[in-house]
């Protein structure tokens, strides 16, 4: 039975990528971490480039932690071409094997890890050789020179001890590790979640307005309801002027507008009329070139002692009380007299002047 194997024609990314780099490191040909999520990079978007990268891209799927890439495999006859080969130098790709040429460099500084190295190591992924013992390189300061610092490397330095060594060169900038990745994601989402509680308090401070403002409204319009309105009239007693203002016969009509009566003198006699008219209350004019009072409402007509003869007017204008308060006419709208009662002989119905 002849041997076959599988490779990798076809790679992409699920949706769930929590940018960890953990793939970028293993399979760094393929795979792009980059703000938001992972991508492949465009020339690993054919099965030839693929195809050779097949150990590195399953070692990236096998330690994705959130499992979001995936692949499709073919058979292919023949042995692994890649068979006899250090997986992790296969993982590292050219980078590896420029380092494994320069592997008699000068020696690396030793002493302490440079934290930020020691850092990124501690959250890089660990690849299958790193599992099997293979060497973790140290690199004390980030002032080695790069191409120092990769000819120093083992030839079998893992893929992850030599993004290290970039990092700790100088070379490259490691991302945040993961758990920065996290708390920064966290930190973001709590500063969305102010801004997002903030806008609610305005608004609810607005609700509680619109609502304090019509509670207000309705209650101002209940109270205008319930309280019984004022009419400001003119008192009913007033004075209407001294006696020397009404000198001659005739109808005067000063106090028509203000106190709704005329004063007529007739000889020595002084009386007052409402202005009201005896019909339906609508108020006449009077037209002193015809010496009468004309309702404009239904004609109704009164002589100047206020006597009705033409119009649907049923009875004569009534008079209100008049007195003499020394030389001022003072009127009593409470007081009426009316003709058709016989009232208007009696004390207050006129002065005689
Ligand atoms: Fe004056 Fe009718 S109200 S005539």
């Amino acid at each position: 039975m002849a041997e076959t194997h599988e490779e990798v024609v076809k790679v992409w990314i699920a949706p769930g990528c929590i940018v960890c780099d953990a793939c970028e490191t293993d399979c760094p040909e393929v795979f792009e971490v980059q703000e938001e999520t992972c991508i492949i990079r465009p020339e690993a978007l054919t099965a030839d480039f693929n195809r050779p990268l097949t150990p590195s891209i399953k070692i990236a799927a096998e330690g994705c932690p959130v499992d979001v890439i995936k692949f499709d495999m073919i058979e292919v006859e023949g042995p692994e071409p890649w068979a006899g080969q250090e997986q992790e130098q296969v993982a590292a790709g050219p980078a590896a094997a420029g380092h494994s040429a320069k592997a008699a460099g000068p020696p690396i500084p030793q002493g302490p890890p440079d934290p930020k190295w020691a850092g990124l190591l501690a959250a890089a992924h660990t690849s299958g050789s790193r599992s099997a013992g293979g060497p973790i390189v140290t690199v004390r300061t980030a002032t080695a020179p790069a191409e120092a610092i990769v000819a120093a490397l083992p030839a079998d330095a893992p893929p992850d001890a030599l993004a290290a060594a970039m990092v700790g060169s100088g070379f490259s900038r490691p991302r945040p590790s993961v758990a920065d990745r996290i708390r920064n994601r966290a930190a973001d989402l709590l500063a969305a979640a102010s801004v997002t509680r903030r806008q609610f308090s305005v608004t609810l401070a607005l609700a509680w307005a619109c609502i304090g403002l019509t509670t207000a409204t309705a209650l101002a319009a209940l109270q205008a309801f319930m309280v019984p309105k004022l009419i400001k009239e003119p008192p009913s007693t007033f004075r209407a002027g001294r006696l020397q203002e009404y000198p001659a016969d005739g109808v005067y009509t000063t106090y028509k507008d203000s106190n709704q009566v005329w004063i007529i003198r007739r000889g020595s006699v002084l009386f007052a009329l409402s202005t009201t008219c005896t019909h339906l209350g609508c108020i006449p004019n009077w037209l002193s070139a015809d010496q009468k009072f004309k309702c404009p409402c239904h004609g109704s007509g009164f002589r100047m002692d206020g006597v009705n003869f033409e119009g649907p007017a049923p009875r004569p204008l009534e008079r209100v009380k008049i007195a003499l308060d020394g030389e001022f006419v003072v009127l009593d709208k409470s007081v009426r007299y009316r003709k058709e009662l016989g009232q208007w002989g009696q004390d207050g119905s006129q002065i005689t002047v």
